[in-house]
């Protein structure tokens, strides 16, 4: 039985202190930043979230706080192909402007109006523009990190590589492992068969610095303990790993996805048999193409397991169509045994007594929120961070079956039927039990402990 850290705040009987909170556009990013932002208003803080017009929150879902536009330079064609790194580039490269002018704006209207200042900036790592905004603003900043502590210590790593003239890394040892990175191979690393590993390699650059205040990540001391040690000794600066957010943040904020999600998939879960159903998703960014699709309805379908399979919008025009359009057979057990939604409330999925698996892409939110419920994940790793959080899963906590990414559907039959039918996936549910339990402890452990070291760090700078 574990018990949400207490909502009292450090700081009562004082003024409220301002703080400004930044995230990018992305769901995977924006998501945990609200959370951040819910636990420090519950701590005594003011909340603002500037945020870019593209992707924008919804602010009647936070009536607590404030929301600041910027303007964030993107074209429709932008918008359009919702390019991950092209959309962080331009960020990057146009914002520093429109952003200033729109803090100093409010900065001034916020002394006139409520007689507060900004006594902190916190910013998702991605937009390193930020840095010398806060900066010239003279406002103290601290960096948000929303994937693992190890996936950033591989930034770190991927520049000493450069250094040493590792690079361009070599087919023949991807199964070697990095030099200094005990548990991790070259196969492993965000950039192994990246097309620009340069572009990397100079953005991460530029990621890397970390403000003197310290950063915060979204993790839990004991699930990456070694990790977290060594960025302490590489940085010296405070590190706060608050996680995971999702549970320690105030539940009413917690469902607010910004895209619509179905919850009749909540009442077919009802009716089916405890750890009988795989729930399959990739996230918001990573997909199937087409012809991958049907390879995995026939591997789903033929595997006779149960399945929740989210199919975004984008990925097929017509999901109905395409689904018609498949053979009898495949359909038969599709009707008989599958449910497929364009969204699904996940975090209620995962917590559902008839979910034994989670085929995932392994981006950090959906591995934290599974380690959380105790639901072993099959990883089809896609790109950047994933293959990180996979090693982590399959070769550090032992929850995880890393899984070669050929989309062919004997080898989704078997791979499914290993986690949800073989004694090796009995194994891998116990252990992600076990893993659940001590994540939950955290929360009002050492995750509890970090945030107010953190409440404490931003007052004390505020004094
Ligand atoms: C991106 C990157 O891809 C990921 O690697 C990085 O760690 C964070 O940014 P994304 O691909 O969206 O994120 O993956 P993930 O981090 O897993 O976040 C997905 C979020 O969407 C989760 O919070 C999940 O609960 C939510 N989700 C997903 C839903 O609410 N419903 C769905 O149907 C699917």
């Amino acid at each position: 039985m574990y018990h949400k850290p207490t909502t009292k705040t450090l700081m009562e009987n004082q003024i409220r202190h301002h703080l400004v909170l930044i995230p990018p556009p992305f769901h995977g990013h924006l998501t945990p930043m609200l959370q951040l932002a819910s636990i420090l208003h519950s701590k005594g803080f003011s909340i603002t979230i500037a945020h870019t017009y593209f992707n924008s929150p919804n602010p009647s879902n936070y009536p607590n706080f404030n929301f600041l536009p910027y303007f964030d330079g993107l074209s429709n064609t932008q918008i359009t192909s919702k390019n991950f790194i092209d959309i962080t580039s331009t960020l990057n490269t146009k914002c520093e402007s429109p952003l200033k002018e729109t803090l100093v704006h409010y900065i001034a209207k916020l002394a006139n109006q409520k007689h507060e200042k900004i006594a902190c900036i916190i910013y998702d790592g991605l937009l390193h523009f930020i840095d010398s905004v806060a900066k010239e603003l003279k406002i103290p900043s601290i960096v948000f990190r929303t994937t693992s502590a190890t996936n950033f210590l591989t930034y770190h790593a991927c520049a000493q590589l450069q250094s040493k003239g590792y690079l361009p890394l070599q087919d023949s040892k991807s199964c070697d492992l990095v030099p200094e990175l005990d548990l991790l191979r070259f196969k492993d690393l965000p950039i192994f068969n990246l097309p620009n590993p340069d572009d990397f390699l100079q953005n991460s650059a530029k990621t890397l610095s970390i403000t003197p205040f310290g950063v915060i990540f979204n993790t839990v001391d004991s699930l990456e303990d070694s990790s977290l040690n060594q960025l302490q000794q590489l940085y010296k600066v405070n590190i706060f790993p608050i996680g995971p957010l999702h549970m320690i943040a105030d539940d009413s904020n917690n469902s607010k996805s910004i895209l619509r999600e179905n919850h009749n998939c909540i009442s077919w879960l009802n009716n089916k048999a405890r750890k009988s159903v795989l729930y399959v998703s990739l996230g918001s960014i990573a997909s199937w193409e087409e012809k991958e699709l049907t390879e995995v309805a026939c591997g789903l379908a033929n595997s006779k397991q149960n399945f929740l399979w989210v199919i975004r919008p984008e990925t097929v025009k017509d999901v109905s169509a395409w689904l018609q359009s498949l053979s009898e057979d495949v359909k038969v057990g599709i009707a008989e045994r599958g449910c497929v939604v364009k969204w699904a409330p996940q975090g209620e999925v995962l917590a559902h007594e008839a979910v034994g698996g989670f085929w995932s892409h392994c981006g950090w939110n959906s591995t934290l929120e599974s380690l959380c419920e105790g639901v072993p994940i099959i990883c089809q790793p896609s790109f950047g961070d994933q293959r990180v959080n996979t090693r982590l899963l399959s070769h550090v906590w032992k929850v995880g079956l890393e899984w070669c990414n050929v989309i062919l559907r004997d080898e989704i039959e078997r791979v499914v039927r290993r986690l949800m039918v073989n004694q090796e996936g009995e194994e891998m549910r116990q252990r992600a039990s076990e893993l659940k339990h001590e994540i939950r402890l955290a929360v009002n452990g050492s995750s509890c402990d970090a945030l107010d070291g953190l409440v404490k760090c931003i007052l004390s700078v505020n004094v």
